[in-house]
């Protein structure tokens, strides 16, 4: 083997690459240099009978050759790989038109929680949170329910196992879990699901979604939880709305309401939604029982404050004129997909 046998072969490797039309030919002419019996394994095996500087020499060009041969390799596989992308393009019709693309959103629940929460958050108020399983204590005893409230009958609380645990039943409880740790004056709400242990119907579900409210202050009154309802109905609903507070019991508040605004279904005109009364109740409120500050280590003589649960889900009804409060929950995506 000479100067010329490695001249000639790297005239052929030139003719047959610049020849290949396909990758699988190119794979197959690099297999046949640089494989295990290909051309180049052969030239670096007869070195062995040369002398030794001839080898070096001789080495040192059958390198070049290979370096040669992979460099025109990658440089036709290239080309080879634009063409085959330009050919799959020529195939992709422009005019077919497109998929419509799904795209997912928030739960209407979820929507009107940060809605509330960002009205709140305007009025100073801070997002408080307490556990889904509660104790006694906090869930009736301090919230003044005593062991013989009927709220505590099995039939409306969902009891675990042990140790006297429930499922939270509202989310007053938070009211105490804020007052044991911070110091008034205060103002938070505290959105979160409770459970009832209820038949459902079209304004029942076992498991709703609460938002409770608690302001204190050392001098606070009713006509100031007012003026915050009338506030947070007007950026909610992003009209005036008619509401009215209705006497009402609650343990923890004396005294107590339930607020009710105009009923949006039928705006006011009676509808099976409002129960013929024009009115749909959406809140409980009223000022802080004293026996409820001195649970959680404040003196009432100090300290006034008002509290509220609204039920988020009736709020969701009112703002998208919803009929019944099972769709939410019901995961059907003709409901989902309109919000
Ligand atoms: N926790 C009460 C309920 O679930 C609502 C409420 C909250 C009433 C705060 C008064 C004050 O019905």
């Amino acid at each position: 083997m000479n100067e010329d046998e490695l001249n000639s072969i790297k005239d052929k490797i030139k003719r047959e690459i610049e020849a290949a039309k396909t990758i699988n030919q190119l794979n197959q002419i690099s297999r046949g240099y640089l494989g295990k019996k290909g051309v180049i394994s052969r030239l670096l095996k007869e070195l062995k009978t040369l002398t030794k500087e001839e080898r070096v020499r001789r080495g040192k060009k059958i390198n070049e050759l290979k370096c040669f041969l992979q460099e025109k390799l990658e440089e036709k596989e290239g080309l080879l790989k634009k063409e085959e992308t330009k050919q799959e393009g020529a195939k992709f019709d422009i005019t077919v038109p497109g998929r419509k693309l799904k795209v997912g959103h928030l739960h209407p629940l979820t929507q009107v929680k940060r809605k509330v929460e960002e009205i709140f958050q305007s009025m100073g108020f801070s997002i408080a949170q307490g556990p889904e399983i509660e104790d006694e204590w906090h869930n009736f005893d301090a919230l003044n329910i005593p062991p013989e409230h009927p709220a505590r009958d099995v039939w409306d609380t969902l009891y675990l196992r042990e140790q006297k645990l429930l499922l939270r039943t509202h989310t007053s409880p938070v009211q105490i879990r804020y007052m044991e740790k911070h110091q008034p004056p205060l103002r938070i709400i505290a959105p979160g699901r409770v459970f009832r242990h209820e038949a459902t119907d079209a304004r029942h579900e076992f498991q709703l979604s609460q938002i409770e409210g608690l302001m204190v202050e050392r001098e606070i009154s009713v006509a100031n939880l007012k003026a915050v309802l009338s506030e947070f109905f007007r950026k909610f609903f992003t009209k005036d709305i008619n509401f009215r507070l209705d006497p009402d019991f609650f343990p923890f508040t004396e005294p107590s309401f339930n607020v009710s605004v105009t009923c949006v279904i039928c705006q006011g005109k009676g509808c099976s939604l409002c129960k013929k009364t024009g009115y749909l109740e959406i809140a409980g409120a009223g000022m802080v029982h004293p026996n409820v500050f001195k649970n959680c280590g404040l003196n009432p003589k100090e300290w006034q404050g008002w509290a509220f649960g609204f039920g988020l889900d009736r709020l969701a009804m009112m703002k998208y004129r919803i009929d019944d409060v099972r769709l939410f929950r019901s995961a059907d995506l003709r409901f989902l997909s309109q919000f």
